[in-house]
Parts: structure tokens; sequence; C-alpha cells
């Protein structure tokens, strides 16, 4: 197997017009080069090679690809083959890696390195002395700071390689634990941080978030990136810990801050947990509520905090059915969680907790805090503001009393009010993944990806999430499918039995697409040449992405600002 570190040296490296003009005599037009099509006979030159994207594309009979799949196609080659073709080429040699076998399709080899490096920075917290001081002074014992597994990462550049023999193997790079700079030099992420292990349900780390001890440090946290075990728009902290204290209260907390959640439970407030610098998404609401029907939501008192509440609550009317309920509470200016419950007593954030505002009521007050309604016109524009809000709501017992309760505020009968607002409501939030009809009439990679591994699960690998964290349906499929594998070792061999779980995350109708995509496609190819290239391209993809989005980051930069690293960057880029 070629490592897939020099296969993406060569897709950098490699420029599909030279490849193709050896072959295909090339003639410039624009940005472009076009040339008769290889692939079908034609008299006027539709094909087309775009230096810039790196592809080419014939747009008489549909033929596109990269430059390795028009060697696959011109020459008759395997993928290997052209790679070996191109480095020959290039000048390089291919490496050789010691072969398959161990497929990473390995969610486990992934929880087992990130609970070894989190045994090294506990261990390296009892070694050190400042980060102990600094836990001591924000008020930690040293019950708490083992029940939270806290740990401290080491001010070294690969303090890992203590712990790991293969400091290069790239599960340590799939676990967000190692990454590599511009130069390609592997590092640690986390580097003199106070560490945080973000675990799961099933009390397995998934993640970590990082804090410094100096706080003229920046950014003064730093979390795992997005991994096969870790997103972020899913994941709580703090779960395993507050299980317990969630069954007894029978309510849930949700705050801001990794902190937030340990002191509170230093004090005795065992329920809460923490979204992980996101804003809270309907799947956090989802994975709660089979905790507790009840949520009160914790923000800061000032202006930050009340947007904040305003934005959770209108992903909880999304969600909200009529045995749940939610609350919102808004501490004193200036005051999170932790400086709250340090200052005051747990008794005192109790009663904080027992009054805090329903959901109905806040989205009253928010809609009269700047509207005394004391005009026609301001009826109205409370009215408009409404109507929105309350047709969201799905549950029919929400929606009756809060209706109720806005035509006596504005002395009018419920009738009429039903009336003028309609009868089409939301239908609840269906948070399977919708079918949307396709624009194109060609299967993008992504797709082709899905595809294939709809058609051979084996050839999934842990480290493709990469290329799928945009926002299309097909990075939403990703997510469901590696949601599936994970929770489901080994027990796919073939294709209905995957859809009959993918079932549970999508439409029907994008089932259906789907299934009569996957008997179509790759009758006639080998399946797992064609996953190593459309791999190939997504990677490539990919990488593109993440150095424009570099690239644009650096432009906003002032010139005296640039490490560098940055000016390094900047100087390979323009080459
Ligand atoms: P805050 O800035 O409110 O910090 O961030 P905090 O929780 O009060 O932290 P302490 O008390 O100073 O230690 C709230 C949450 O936002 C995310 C973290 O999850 C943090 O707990 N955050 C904050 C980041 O991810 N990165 C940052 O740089 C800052
Ligand atoms: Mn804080």
């Amino acid at each position: 197997m070629i490592p897939e570190s020099f296969i993406q040296e060569v897709l950098n490296r490699i420029d599909v017009v030279d490849i193709v003009d050896q072959r295909v005599k090339l003639k410039k037009s624009g940005a472009n080069f076009v040339a008769c099509c290889p692939f079908h006979q034609e008299k006027s030159p539709s094909f087309t090679v775009s230096p810039s994207k790196q592809f080419y594309h014939c747009f008489g009979c549909g033929a596109h690809g990269s430059a390795i799949s028009f060697l696959m196609e011109y020459d008759g080659l395997t993928f290997v083959e052209s790679i070996q073709l191109i480095a020959n080429q290039l000048g390089l040699t291919v490496p050789n890696e010691q072969s398959g076998g161990q497929v990473q399709n390995d969610y486990s080899r992934l929880e087992e390195v990130l609970s070894m490096a989190n045994k090294f920075y506990k261990k390296i917290l009892r070694e050190t002395p400042v980060s102990i001081n600094y836990l001591k002074n924000r008020g930690l014992s040293g019950e708490t700071a083992r029940q939270f597994q806290i740990g401290f990462s080491p001010n070294e550049w690969q303090g890992l390689q203590t712990v790991f023999s293969d400091y290069e193997e790239n599960v340590l790079q799939a676990a967000g634990l190692v990454q590599r700079n511009e130069k390609g030099r592997l590092y640690d992420r986390f580097r003199n941080r106070i560490m945080f292990p973000i675990l799961n349900a099933k009390n397995t780390i998934i993640g970590f978030g990082g804090r410094v001890i100096d706080d003229n440090e920046k950014p003064k946290y730093y979390n795992s990136p997005e991994t096969p075990l870790f997103k972020k728009s899913y994941e709580l902290y703090g779960i395993p810990q507050a299980k317990k204290g969630i069954r007894e209260d029978n309510n849930i907390i949700i705050v801001e801050g990794y902190m937030d959640v340990i002191s509170l439970h230093q004090h005795g407030i065992t329920n809460a947990v923490a979204t992980l610098g996101t804003a809270t998404t309907i799947y956090h609401i989802k994975k709660l509520v089979r905790y507790s029907k009840k949520i009160t939501f914790c923000f800061d008192g000032d202006q930050a905090g009340r947007e904040a509440a305003w934005k959770a609550l209108n992903t909880a009317i999304e969600v909200i059915d009529d045995q749940m309920e939610f609350y919102f509470l808004f501490l004193p200016a200036n005051e999170d969680p932790d400086t709250f419950i340090k200052k005051n007593s747990p008794d005192k954030f109790k009663t904080l907790i027992n009054n805090a505002t329903p959901l109905t009521e806040f989205i009253i007050r928010r809609l009269t805090s700047d509207n005394d309604l004391r005009s026609q016109e301001k009826k109205i524009k409370f009215l408009n503001s409404f109507e929105p809000i309350v047709k969201k709501i799905y549950s029919s017992k929400y929606r009756l009393f809060l209706i109720k309760r806005v035509s006596e505020l504005l002395s009018m009968s419920q009738v009429e009010l039903e009336k003028i607002i309609g009868e089409k409501f939301s239908e609840g939030v269906n948070i399977k993944i919708k079918y949307a009809p396709s624009t194109k009439n060609t299967l993008t990679a992504k797709r082709k990806y899905l595809l294939i591994l709809l058609s051979r699960p084996d050839l999934f690998e842990v480290s493709d999430h990469k290329c799928f964290n945009g926002t299309s349906i097909e990075d939403e499929i990703f997510i469901a499918l590696s949601n599936i594998f994970n929770s489901n070792n080994s027990s796919f061999n073939n294709s209905a039995s995957i859809f009959a779980s993918l079932s549970n995350y999508l439409e029907d109708k994008l089932i259906v697409e789907l299934q009569t995509q996957v008997m179509d496609f790759g009758e006639n190819i080998d399946l797992k040449t064609e996953m190593e290239l459309v791999r190939s391209v997504l990677q490539n993809i990919s990488s593109k992405r993440i150095q424009s989005e570099k690239l644009s980051a650096l432009k906003n930069k002032s010139l005296s600002d640039l490490t560098d690293e940055d000016k390094e960057f900047l100087k390979n880029f323009k080459k």
C-alpha cells in the first residue's frame, strides 16, 4: 500500500496539464487548455483542462477527472501504476508501507490512544507544581481533579513521543493529538495546557479541551478537532459525571464552560453539562432529553448572554414536545456559574435554578422588552415577530397556551388570533437527513465515495472524515455512516444491513435514491481501485480548501504579524 502522505505529495506536485499535454496536444484558451476529446470522436474541441482546478472535463461526453484518472483512462493503468509513473517522472521513489491487514477502520484504536495520552497528561500534572497550583488557586480539590480526570500537557513540541513509540502513526493525527506544520513536521496539538478529557456516555475519552495556565496566552481554550469520535455539535462535556445528579434532580443544567461544570460539581450541583464552545444544537437537546425531560439553560446576565439564550430558545422550540420543559436562567452580569457559586452558596444557586424563566415566558418577555403594546401598530409589530416563533413549535400544548396568553395580552379572542396565524404549524423537526433532488447529472466525488462505501464497507478508513466536514447531504450521510460503523464494530458484510441501519438517519426518499444509485454503480469496476481514486480526489480537494482558508486568513493579517512559518507558507503557495 502506498502511504497516503506520498499520494498527497504526488498530487500536490503533479500538473494535469503536463500529463495530458504529453499525450494529447493542448491549446491555450483563456484560463484553460482545450483539445479534441481523446475519449470520443469529435471535430471541434470540447475537452477542457483547468490548471487551477487540476481537473479535465469534456463538455461533449462528460469524461472528467484528475491527472491520475486521466492516466488510468488513457494509458489503461491501475491507480498504483499511475502513481508510480508520475513519481518516476517527478524523480520520486515510491515508499513501501507494510500492507493492509490492519485496516484503519478501528475506533477502538482511536479510543486507545486517547486514553493513553490521558494517562500521560495525568502523570505530568502530578509532576508539575505550576499546574497543580493553578488548579488549587481556582479552588479545585484533588478529589474533583480525579473525578474529571484532569491532566496537564507538557511544554514540549513532541511530548507525546514518550508515550507512543511510533509518533508518525496516522492514528495519532486521526485522534487529533498530533498535527503537522507547513514544513511537514509533526507536533503535539496540546502543549503547556491543563487538559480536560471529554468523555461520552460510555465513559470513553473522545477528545480534549486544553486551557492555558497563563491568561495572557491565546487561545484560552483549545479543543480537539472534529474527529471520527468527536463531533462538537453532538457532544457535551460532563455527561458521565452528571448522570447520577440528573437522575436525582430530574433536571439538566446546560452551562457554557468546562470549569463551570467542574466547579458546580464540587459545590454539590452535580447535574450540569457544557457545550463545547458552540451554540446548543438540536442534537445536543435530543441527546439530553433521554436523561431528563427538563433542561435549564444557564447564561451570563449580560447582553451576549441574553443573545445566546435567545439563540438557544430558537433551537429548543424546534425540538420541544408536550413532555419536555425548558427553562432559562440568567446570572448577574459578569458572573459565570463558576464565579457565582464561589461567591454565593449552593442553595442560592439552587434558588436561581428553581426560579428560572420558563420557555413560554421568555418568549413573551423578549418580544415585549422593547414593545409596550400601547398602539395598534405596536400590537401588529408584536404579532409579526410572534407568528414565526409559534409556527415553529410542534408541541400542540405549548402552542395552545402561548396563543391563549398572547390573545389575552393583545385583548383579542383566541379564535381571532388562531385565524390570523393560520393552521400551518411545524411538524416537528425531523432530524432525518432530507432528500433533495440533485441539480447535476453526474455523481459528485463525495457521492461516489458513499456509493462505494455502501457496497464495500470494508473500504472505510477513519481518516476519511476530514474530507467530509462540509454541510452537504453527503457530509451528513458520511457522519451518519461513521456513527453506524462506530456503534457496530464489524457486523456489516453487505449493503442491505447498512441500509437497514441507515434508514434511521435518512428520509425514505433519500434511501431509495441511494439504493438505486448503488445498483447502477460499480458493476464493472474494481471498487477498491475506484475508492483509492475517489479518496485521493477528495483529499486533494480538502487540502486545497484548507490551504485557501489559511491563505485568506493570512491575507487578513498585517505584514508585521506574520510568523516565519506564515511567510514560508506564502512563499510555497506562490510557487
Ligand atoms: P469562557 O471564555 O466563558 O471561559 O468560555 P470560561 O468557561 O469562563 O473559562 P475559565 O473560567 O476562564 O477557565 C466558555 C467556553 O467556551 C469555549 C470553551 O469550551 C469554554 O469553556 N472556549 C472559550 C473555547 O473553545 N476557546 C476559547 O478560547 C475560549
Ligand atoms: Mn469562567
